[in-house]
């Protein structure tokens, strides 16, 4: 049975080096009527041309081929599949709906991903006479890799653990790379081709650096379907991470703490950016005017909507003016010129944050931000990180300001006395709600926080030595929501007192 599955895939490897039309025509006169006849046991699979790009799985079994019931079948059952095919990936798979056709001689398969063939996974009993309600199986074999790799949860965008995102039908699949092995050159292939950075990496950061994904936080149409492949051995042959030779799809034995990650070098390392803020009311304010080596000084433009508190935190930071208490986009009469400006919001440098590209034409909007100005020293503000980003809000991830970068507070040991700082700090008179597992990114500055209450800032109430935060993760991140603006209330107060005052005063 070995030795003639592997005459299939011979006779599929043959195939690959023909052009398509006549690999499908060949195939169809060679597989549907004269298959070898050594293929024929049972337990064989075949492909057999269905549609434009698919092809229908066949199982053969008591001396006939029939197809492959589609229920459960993904991702990870196709992989199983072209691998075994000889293909490297693969690209699509779909449900035929024939069903009621041809009886399936198989179902229900279900895999882990690394088994080295369909019958190894769980599976119905080969050779079942049924209809199949869900379809038949038809999938679409590749070469390569489709996937999309991105980086995440860096403090900048030149760094953080590896994502693979995979897309299929509907479906986003994301996946991370176990450390195993995991080299400079393997980093440099993640590093490489992404479009904002130089070919290289720096460092190849293993044990999870960057975090880990979330279970269940890929959003709507999105699922964390783990590790991808425990280890990958790149060199500079391969375009990709994702074209290395692997230790096999899906692994199973990558324990967590084992995220692969990176640092990449950055495009801006050449660049030299001289920022000032013009046409405001006092020197910390107003719009931000750039000049990068060779490009005259102009406005930023900001064709993809990116201007947010986090581009307007680097600035401030830029300066020397501590941090953004609010940015806009609002009319100009400034040249529009750099286009592009993307940040994390923990970049040292605006220059960390340039994607490329100059502005497009003339516009007039021209975003502007407004700095706190320089910071007292000690002075830790906080924000709560609210889902719209152009403003700091009443509710949201609690964050403090650091040595010029935003962390989160660690949710050990927090109480509503705690909350009731933060709330106080930021003008507000009462808590609505803290709560956690609100997934924050960048460093984790505070942990084990214990206010009395008294506190006027939260930096002052007992907490553990900034930065340390043993057993914290940003699944423990403490979120806050304010309430009632103590201030807006005690002005009008204060407004009827006066008055009144000025009232009595004149009788
Ligand atoms: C499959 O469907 C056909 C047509 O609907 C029916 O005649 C047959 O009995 C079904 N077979 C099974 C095993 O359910
Ligand atoms: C894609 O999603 C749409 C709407 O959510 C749904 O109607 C459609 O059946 C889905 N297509 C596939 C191939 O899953
Ligand atoms: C990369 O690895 C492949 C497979 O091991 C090998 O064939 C190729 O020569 C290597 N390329 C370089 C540049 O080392
Ligand atoms: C940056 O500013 C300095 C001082 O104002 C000036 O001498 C230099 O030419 C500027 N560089 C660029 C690229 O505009
Ligand atoms: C900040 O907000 C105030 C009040 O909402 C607004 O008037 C001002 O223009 C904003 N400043 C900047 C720089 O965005
Ligand atoms: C800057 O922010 C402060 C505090 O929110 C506000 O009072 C001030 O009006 C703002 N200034 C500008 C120019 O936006
Ligand atoms: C901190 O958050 C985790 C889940 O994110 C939760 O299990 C734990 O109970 C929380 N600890 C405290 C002290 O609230
Ligand atoms: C006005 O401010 C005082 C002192 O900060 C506070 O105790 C009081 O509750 C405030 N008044 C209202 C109506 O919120």
């Amino acid at each position: 049975m070995e030795a003639a599955f592997h005459k299939v895939v011979g006779i599929l490897n043959v195939s690959k080096m023909i052009p398509r039309a006549c690999f499908l025509a060949w195939l169809l006169t060679l597989c549907m009527t004269h298959s070898p006849v050594s293929s024929q046991e049972d337990g064989n699979f075949r492909l057999v041309p269905y549609g434009i790009s698919l092809s229908r799985l066949e199982v053969y079994h008591s001396g006939s081929w029939g197809p492959v019931c589609a229920e459960n079948w993904a991702l990870r059952e196709s992989v199983v599949l072209c691998t075994q095919m000889g293909f490297r990936f693969v690209g699509n798979w779909d449900r035929a709906d024939v069903g009621r056709v041809t009886p399936a001689k198989l179902g229900n398969v279900q895999c882990h991903g690394d088994e080295s063939s369909i019958l190894d996974c769980k599976h119905g009993p080969l050779g079942e006479n049924r209809n199949c309600s869900d379809g038949l199986v038809t999938v679409y074999c590749t070469e390569t890799v489709g996937g999309t790799v991105s980086l995440k949860d860096g403090e900048s965008f030149s760094e953080g653990r590896v994502e693979v995102r995979l897309q299929f039908r509907n479906k986003t699949f994301y996946y991370t790379i176990c450390d195993e092995g995991w080299d400079l050159a393997d980093a440099d292939r993640v590093c490489r081709g992404r479009v904002y950075t130089y070919d290289s990496a720096l460092e190849a950061v293993r044990g999870s650096y960057f975090g880990e994904h979330a279970v269940g936080e890929s959003g709507l149409d999105g699922k964390f379907d783990g590790f991808l492949t425990s280890s990958v051995q790149c060199n500079a042959s391969y375009y990709s991470v994702l074209d290395c030779p692997n230790s096999g799809w899906f692994t199973r034995s990558c324990p967590s703490g084992k995220t692969a990650g990176v640092k990449c070098k950055e495009f801006s390392d050449q660049y030299q950016v001289n920022l000032t803020l013009v046409d405001g009311t006092s020197r910390y304010n107003g719009f931000v005017k750039v000049a990068i080596n060779s490009v005259p000084s102009g406005s930023i433009c900001d064709s993809n909507r990116y201007w947010s508190l986090r581009e307007g935190d680097v600035v401030c930071r830029s300066l020397g003016f501590g941090y953004a208490l609010n940015v806009s986009v609002v009319k100009s009469s400034l040249e529009p010129r750099i286009n592009n400006v993307h940040c994390n919001g923990n970049e040292m440098s605006l220059s960390q944050c340039l994607r490329g590209g100059l502005c497009p034409q003339r516009g007039e909007l021209a975003p502007t931000v407004n700095c706190s100005g320089p910071l007292k020293a000690g002075y830790h503000p906080i924000e709560l990180r609210p889902s719209q980003i152009r403003f700091r809000g009443a509710e949201g991830l609690l964050r403090i300001l650091r040595n010029g970068r935003w962390g989160t507070v660690c949710n050990a040991s927090w109480t509503l006395e705690n909350a009731r700082v933060v709330c106080r700090q930021l003008g507000y008179s009462s808590v609505i709600r803290h709560w956690y597992s609100f997934h924050g990114y960048g460093p984790i500055h505070l942990s084990n926080v214990k206010c009395a209450g008294t506190e006027p800032r939260l930096d002052q109430c007992q907490h553990d030595s900034w930065g340390v935060h043993d057993g914290c993760s940003h699944a423990m991140d403490v979120a806050v929501e304010c309430g009632s603006i103590t201030l807006t209330v005690n002005f009008t107060l204060i407004a009827v007192l006066a008055s009144m005052a000025k009232f009595v005063s004149h009788q």
